[in-house]
């Protein structure tokens, strides 16, 4: 299992690497990924969430209860079309806070790496799209309340404030 960073980490705030050459190392690390973000229920986790900056995905939407893990090595998102006024969103290094998030494209093509350096393309207008964005802005340093309008900026400042006191007092 691994760490889940959270906010206002720094490290959340960097850029990730490319993915040279996928070895040993690679592949353990995805393994313990996909592991991390069943154990918190997660439906996608970035490396850049456990610390580590380099270009790696596990999404699973666990659509209808069945299992279906998507792995992504330095995704690129070479095209996209049409974009979704609002769209809630939640992540687990923000834990708690969930809220619309503007201008997520609704149909992206995305180019990746699977664990066998087989160089993939996957298209989707679904619920999945919006998944990949986030995953990838992290990767950029990017988190998803920097996409809120200036209003709920100020709101998710005031419930952050809450959650971390009601986190202390729990303790
Ligand atoms: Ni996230």
């Amino acid at each position: 299992m691994l760490e889940i960073k959270v906010y206002p980490d720094s490290i959340l705030r960097r850029k990730a690497k490319d993915v040279e050459k996928i070895d040993d190392r690679i592949v353990k690390l995805l393994d313990e990924m996909a592991e991390t973000m069943y154990h918190f229920n997660g439906i996608g986790l970035a490396a850049e969430q456990v610390g580590i900056l380099e270009k790696l995905i596990v999404i699973d939407l666990r659509r209808e209860g069945k299992n279906e893990l998507i792995e992504l090595i330095n995704p690129v998102i070479i095209d996209s079309e049409g974009t979704y006024e609002e769209h809630e969103e939640g992540c687990l290094s923000v834990p708690g806070y969930y809220d619309t998030v503007k201008d997520r494209k609704k149909w992206i093509k995305v180019k990746y790496l699977d664990r066998n350096e087989n160089e993939k393309i996957l298209e989707t207008d679904e619920f999945l799209s919006v998944v990949i964005q986030h995953e990838i802005d992290h990767l950029n340093g990017k988190l998803f309340i920097d996409r809120l309008s200036p209003t709920r900026k100020m709101v998710f400042k005031k419930e952050w404030k809450k959650l971390q006191k009601e986190k202390e007092k729990a303790q």
